[in-house]
């Protein structure tokens, strides 16, 4: 029977602390995988303080069946009840875009700019993924994207800090709700987008100076957000692994941040410090990341094998690991786990799925679409319409990468979908032969083509070099534009491909990222008018995969790019410019925008839309330093808003800034407000023209400022 002891504050924790043996504290830093291989025997002998519910380490795009709510339970009751000390067990996975409900991939959410939506989807997972049992989830995900290469582009929010910050505060905020039924977990922390050639777990090379003013930053601001958890990311950067990098883990983390929660590492992380060269063995990879503030061991086993001895012998200080049990120990508080350690199997059902969760998820799905073009031939009219394309009957793709509780037959396709959106006038033609695609072709109005790229093309350990289109489909929209029909050219992806050709090719370009359960509705909404598209860029989309990295962000450099002068920053074989930029997306009619204007620390401007639909339109407003100590990009997002401007009517932005926004990790990377000349541009996408420029001065005021 376990020793009685009643855990309700932070003091009884300490208590507990006092009781434990130098196994059970090892214990309660070991994160074993696969639920259905641990034994009572482990879990009555304390050494299993958490589980990562996966049967796999590439969880992101493998099936796996639902959780065992009755397994977890059992092997909770022999934790709470068998063992020692009783301690239970926190059940963790990978939830990173929606349990059963399955909600567009964070790229595709990005996209949608509404941090409202975003935590409402979230809010959704925690209750579904909660309701069985998980009550700790490795998202956000917040590294930088640039390089689409990285098929873990999808899993994050883009290429900007800001709003990769903005979206996984508002990530972080859904997940741990008011009660913090269930942890959200940042990661993967820190740098892991910069792996060379976009190869996945392939080495960094990162600056204090880009640490801090680009990398750091959405970390620091889940920490802000109350993130209870983070996880260590695989990569080595400057030859220190992230998993053994006390900098990061330490100074940065806890010294300087204040972070009090959990740091987990990646999966096999501790054992990987081998491979990197950096430990002679399991014994010496735990010493180096527990040393440096990994306090839980993933799926390694090494913590759990070596850090008894490693204490005994002195190698490891006692405080250092009483650090991490007692993190542990908070976090189960926190979860409520040592009040009630169990799922209730009677209503688990009774929250997944529900028709609230789907209208939850398609809101935010509407506003994840992106319209790169539209000649005309979208909202569809016409009398008959060809639909085209295997990715207009796909469901499980529509999930996208990291779904292991989406339910493919909950999708409703884009051909389902698109059959009751269109109205009873309307012919809708399809077949999955293409010779029979340009046959019928020659008879429609128009053709709706679905393309893009299957899941298992995109996420963890599927990194590309061809960002084209998959093989095939490019040469069916040849096809189709020799009849000379045209074409509507539905993009379904977790990355940002190279559309030159499609766009070449299609009189519309409507993207939809994979756009989860309720895309295929989201979609078929947006091609029939019932929607008008919002999304924006969150990445930019290259012209050529060989401009790659290429974002918006950028610096002047010393020989900027200007035609007219010989010495620059170009190619001599491609514009320079991307296919579109960050920020980018059209709508059903263009929002007009007035002139902007500045009044103290707010930016607004007038919107008109002269359409027929409501626009809600996304106004961005980008900082430009004219002069600062350590050299910044021409551009930064600093603010941005959504704003509904109804059909025939206007509205006003206005976008909030400070004297911070106006900072940056400058001289010693320290974070400064530098006075001088700042110019400011207010508009649909990064590539707005600046529209004032002001002075700040010594005191932080602004002084004078003028219309550019
Ligand atoms: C994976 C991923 C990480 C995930 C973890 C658990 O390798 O890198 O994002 O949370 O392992 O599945």
């Amino acid at each position: 029977m376990p020793t009685t002891i009643s855990v309700r504050t932070a003091d009884d924790v300490e208590r507990l602390l006092a009781l434990m043996t130098l196994e059970e504290k090892a214990g309660q830093l070991n994160q074993p995988p696969v639920l259905d291989t641990i034994t009572d025997e482990q879990v009555v002998a304390g050494q299993v303080g958490s589980v990562i519910c996966a049967h796999t380490a590439f969880a992101g795009n493998e099936a796996h069946n639902r959780v065992r709510t009755d397994l977890m339970n059992r092997i909770q009751r022999v934790a709470v009840e068998e063992s020692r000390l009783g301690i239970p067990i926190v059940y963790a996975r990978d939830v990173i875009h929606g349990y059963r409900t399955v909600a567009p991939i964070p790229l595709g959410q990005a996209a949608s700019f509404s941090p409202d939506h975003v935590r409402e989807a979230q809010k959704v997972a925690a209750k579904e993924a909660s309701a069985d049992g998980i009550r700790w989830t490795f998202t956000p995900m917040l590294d930088i994207g640039r390089d689409p290469r990285w098929g873990r582009v999808a899993e994050g929010f883009g290429e900007d800090p800001y709003l990769t910050s903005v979206l996984g505060a508002a990530a972080v905020e859904g997940i741990q709700g008011e009660r913090m039924t269930m942890a959200a977990c940042f990661k993967h922390f820190a740098g892991y987008g910069t792996a060379e050639g976009g190869r996945d777990y392939n080495t960094g090379e990162i600056t204090e100076y880009t640490y801090r003013n680009l990398i750091l930053r959405p970390f620091h601001a889940a920490v802000r957000a109350g993130c209870a958890t983070a996880m260590a990311a695989f990569l080595e950067v400057g030859g220190v692994p992230a998993t053994s990098n006390d900098w990061l883990l330490r100074d940065v983390l806890r010294d300087e941040w204040g972070f009090a929660g959990v740091v987990v590492s990646d999966w096999g992380a501790v054992d990987e410090l081998m491979c990197h060269g950096q430990a002679a063995d399991k014994r010496h990879a735990a010493l180096l990341a527990l040393t440096a503030g990994t306090d839980i061991d993933m799926a390694s086993y090494s913590y759990l094998a070596h850090v008894p001895d490693l204490v005994r012998s002195g190698a490891l200080c006692p405080e250092v690991l009483d650090e991490a049990v007692r993190r542990v120990l908070l976090l189960k508080l926190q979860l409520g786990l040592f009040e009630n350690p169990y799922a209730d199997e009677s209503t688990r059902d009774a929250d997944q799925f529900t028709k609230a969760s789907r209208a939850t998820v398609l809101e935010l799905a509407r506003r994840c679409l992106v319209l790169l073009k539209n000649g005309g031939a979208l909202p569809l009219k016409g009398a008959n319409v060809l639909l085209f394309g295997e990715l207009a009957y796909a469901q499980r793709e529509l999930f996208g990468t990291w779904t292991m509780d989406g339910v493919p037959s909950d999708v409703v396709t884009v051909a389902t979908a698109l059959r009751s959106a269109l109205s009873s006038e309307t012919k809708l033609v399809e077949t999955h032969l293409i010779d029979d695609a340009v046959s019928f072709s020659r008879f429609c109005d128009v053709a709706v083509v679905v393309v893009g790229e299957s899941p298992n093309r995109s996420g963890e350990n599927n990194s590309v070099t061809d960002l084209g289109l998959p093989a095939g489909q490019l040469d069916q929209l040849r096809a189709l534009r020799r009849v000379g029909v045209p074409i509507v050219t539905v993009v379904v992806c977790g990355r940002a491909l190279v559309l030159t050709e499609v766009e070449e090719l299609s009189d519309a370009v409507l993207l939809a990222f994979h756009p989860g359960v309720m895309g295929g509705t989201a979609i078929a909404e947006a091609l029939t008018g019932k929607v008008n598209p919002s999304g924006r860029l969150p990445i930019t989309f290259p012209r050529h995969a060989g401009q790659v990295p290429v974002y918006y962000a950028r610096k002047n450099t010393g020989r900027p790019t200007n035609p007219s002068v010989r010495k620059q920053s170009r190619y001599i074989d491609s514009s320079d410019t991307p296919l579109h930029p960050f920020g980018f997306g059209l709508g059903y009619a263009e929002v007009g925008y007035g002139d902007p204007q500045m009044e103290g620390w707010t930016a607004s401007v007038e919107l008109t839309n002269e359409g027929l639909a409501d626009a809600e339109e996304t106004v961005q407003l980008y900082l430009r330093d004219e002069l600062s100590t350590r050299v910044r990009p021409l551009k930064e997002l600093i603010g941005f808003t959504r704003v509904l401007v109804p059909a025939g009517g206007r509205a006003d932005a206005k976008v909030e800034f400070s004297p911070d926004s106006l900072g940056y990790y400058g001289p010693d990377n320290r974070f400064v407000v530098e006075p001088g000349w700042f110019q400011l541009a207010l508009g649909r996408d990064s590539e707005a023209t600046p529209f004032v420029r002001f002075r700040l001065d010594d005191s932080g005021g602004i002084v004078e400022a003028t219309p550019v």
